[in-house]
């Protein structure tokens, strides 16, 4: 009631959390994406008066009230809820770490234990990011990136080959950055070339000022 309703009548696509890549009945590739930041946005997007959609890889989050939860677990699950939603949408903020790769082939069974090496074939996964920048139609897009060296070169070529409106980089060998905790250290990066760095914040804050920046763009 107190928040002021800034984000009223847009609907707002959020993704978050890891994606998990299945290896057989009992085994997966994934990272460790906690999901904190996807979800402290989508909880600002609802009290600033968006409709939410949070499409979540498996996290131990409690969904924020108010917004409407698509729970999947692969890339290409993410992929085709990210798609079939996006219509509706003006904004896209994908802060789910996806994973880049998945195995070629996903055993029916529990693969046994063999020699003393396994090799492991792995197939590219579709980026969702890159392709809902070729959309004709596309809502604004703000992506992350994940570094752990060259954190402004590397977020400039991915909001320029990704076609972005803002990238939120994050160097997330930093202690208090990245996965799994609830702080992070921000700078963000613009198409018009304006870079924003920030100091160490809890994720709501930052979540607070990313929306604030969609807003003004
Ligand atoms: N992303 C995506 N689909 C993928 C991979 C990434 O939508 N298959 C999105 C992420 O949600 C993030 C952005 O693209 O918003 C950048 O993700 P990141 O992992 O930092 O970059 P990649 O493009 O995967 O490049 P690399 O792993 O080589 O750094």
């Amino acid at each position: 009631l107190l928040t002021q309703q800034d984000f009223a009548g847009e609907t707002v696509l959020i993704t978050a959390g890891p994606t998990r890549e299945e290896l057989d009945p009992v085994r997966y590739i994934s990272n460790h994406s906690s999901g904190k930041m996807g979800y402290a946005l989508a909880r600002a997007a609802v009290q600033r008066g968006a409709r939410v959609m949070l499409i979540s890889g498996p996290t131990c989050l409690e969904p924020p009230s108010g917004v409407e939860l698509v729970a999947v677990e692969s890339a290409r699950q993410m992929y085709a809820a990210v798609m079939a939603r996006v219509p509706e949408c003006s904004v896209v903020i994908k802060a789910a770490a996806v994973a880049d790769y998945r195995p070629l082939v996903r055993a029916e069974g529990k693969i046994k234990k063999q020699g003393d090496l396994l090799t492991i074939e792995l197939a590219k996964n579709p980026d969702i990011l890159a392709g809902l920048g070729q959309l004709q139609q596309r809502p604004l897009l703000v992506g992350f990136a994940a570094e752990t060296a060259d954190l402004q070169v590397n977020a400039a070529a991915k909001l320029a080959a990704k076609n972005l409106d803002m990238i939120v980089a994050n160097d997330v060998s930093q202690e208090g950055a990245g996965f799994n905790v609830s702080t992070n250290i921000a700078r963000l990066l613009f198409r018009d070339c304006r870079v924003e760095p920030f100091e160490l914040m809890s994720k709501q804050e930052l979540a607070e000022l990313i929306l604030g920046r969609v807003r003004e763009l």
